[in-house]
C-alpha cells in the first residue's frame, strides 16, 4: 500500500494530538481551525483509517492514532535535525569569521587557522593580533566574533573557555653571563632580582603577569628596555640585553637552535591559560560555533 501523506498533514497532526483540541492547534500553528480539520480529515482519508474519538467536545487518540503518533515523532525528529544540520551546514560552509588574539598568541594562532581553513575552505577570516589591553577594548565594543586571550578581565561578563596551557618562563641568552653559568642549578627569584630585564609594553599581560610575579614576592624588576612584540624580546635576550620572561609557545625554534635557554628559577614558570572569549549573551553564528568547537577541541589536544 502507498501512504500518501505530507510532512505538513505529520505536523498538524501532532499538534492536534498534543493539545488534544483542534482549535488549540491551530493557533499553535498559525492556521484557522477549519484548515486544521481538513489537514486531519485528508490525512485519516490517506490512511484508511481514523485517528482521533470525538467524544462530545473532547478529541482522543484511537489506537490507530496512538502508533501513528509514535511513527509520526521518529519521522519529525529526523527531519528537524536534517534540517538543523543543512543550516549549520550553509551557515559555516560560507561565513567570515573575525578573530582577535593576544600577540603571544599569534605564535599558535596561524597554525590552527591554517587547519581550520583547510576543513572549510570556502570561510574567510579576518585576524587581527594585538595586546591584552586593546584585547579588551575589543570586547567591550563587540567588534570581533571571538578573542583568543590569557587571563579574561573579571570586570566584564564573558564566556570564557580555557583550552590550553600558556607557562610563562625565564630566558637567557647566548650573550649573557648567566647563560654558561651554573647551567644546571636552580635560581631564586632574589637571584635573578639583580639583573636587568627587557619587558614588553605596557598592556601586555605577559608583562602584566611578569609585573606581578616580581611585586608578589616584594622584589625588584629592573627594566633595561622594553619592546612591543616577543620576536623584540627574543632578539634583545640573544643580544644579552638582558633577562625575559615569555610565554614558552614563542620560544619553540630559539631552544631547538640553542640561542636561549631556559633559567631553572622557583616558582616560574608563570602557570597561566589560553582562553577563547566572548561577551555572554552574544549570538555567535555557525562559522563562530564551529571555530569554538574546533579551538576546545584541537586546543585541549595539542601539547605545549
Ligand atoms: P600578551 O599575552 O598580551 O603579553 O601578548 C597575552 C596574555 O598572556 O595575556
Amino acid at each position: 500500500m502507498a501512504i500518501n501523506i505530507t510532512f505538513r498533514q505529520l505536523r498538524v497532526f501532532e499538534a492536534v494530538a498534543n493539545n488534544s483540541n483542534f482549535t488549540r492547534a491551530a493557533e499553535e500553528l498559525y492556521l484557522t481551525q477549519p484548515a486544521v480539520s481538513m489537514q486531519i480529515r485528508q490525512l485519516e482519508g490517506n490512511l484508511g483509517i481514523a485517528l482521533f474519538d470525538h467524544l462530545g467536545k473532547k478529541i482522543f487518540l484511537t489506537d490507530a492514532g496512538k502508533e501513528f503518533y509514535k511513527s509520526s515523532r521518529n519521522i519529525t525528529q529526523q527531519l528537524e535535525s536534517v534540517e538543523e544540520y543543512l543550516e549549520e551546514l550553509k551557515g559555516v560552509r560560507q561565513g567570515h569569521l573575525k578573530i582577535v588574539v593576544a600577540t603571544t598568541a599569534n605564535s599558535f594562532a596561524t597554525n590552527l587557522l591554517a587547519t581550520f581553513i583547510q576543513r572549510h575552505p570556502e570561510i574567510t577570516i579576518s585576524l587581527d593580533v594585538t595586546n591584552r589591553q586593546r584585547l579588551i577594548e575589543t570586547l567591550e565594543s563587540n567588534e570581533s566574533d571571538l578573542v583568543i586571550m590569557g587571563q579574561p578581565p573579571e570586570k566584564l561578563d564573558l564566556v570564557a573557555d580555557p583550552f590550553m596551557d600558556n607557562p610563562l618562563v625565564m630566558i637567557v641568552g647566548r650573550g649573557h653571563p648567566l647563560y654558561r653559568k651554573r647551567a644546571k642549578s636552580t635560581f631564586t627569584p632574589s637571584e635573578v632580582e639583580q639583573y636587568k630585564f627587557v619587558v614588553r609594553e605596557k598592556g601586555s599581560g605577559t608583562r602584566t603577569a611578569m609585573e606581578r610575579f616580581f611585586r608578589e614576592r616584594e622584589l625588584n624588576l629592573e627594566t633595561s628596555m622594553e619592546f612591543g612584540s616577543n620576536e623584540a624580546i627574543k632578539q634583545a635576550v640573544q643580544a644579552g640585553l638582558g633577562l625575559a620572561i615569555v610565554s614558552i609557545h614563542t620560544i619553540k625554534l630559539e631552544l631547538q637552535a640553542k640561542v636561549v635557554r631556559i633559567l631553572d628559577v622557583e616558582d616560574l614558570p608563570i602557570k597561566r591559560k589560553w582562553h577563547l572569549v566572548y561577551r555572554k549573551g552574544k549570538r555567535l553564528s555557525p562559522v563562530a560555533q564551529a571555530f569554538r568547537k574546533f579551538i576546545l577541541e584541537e586546543g585541549r589536544e595539542s601539547s605545549v
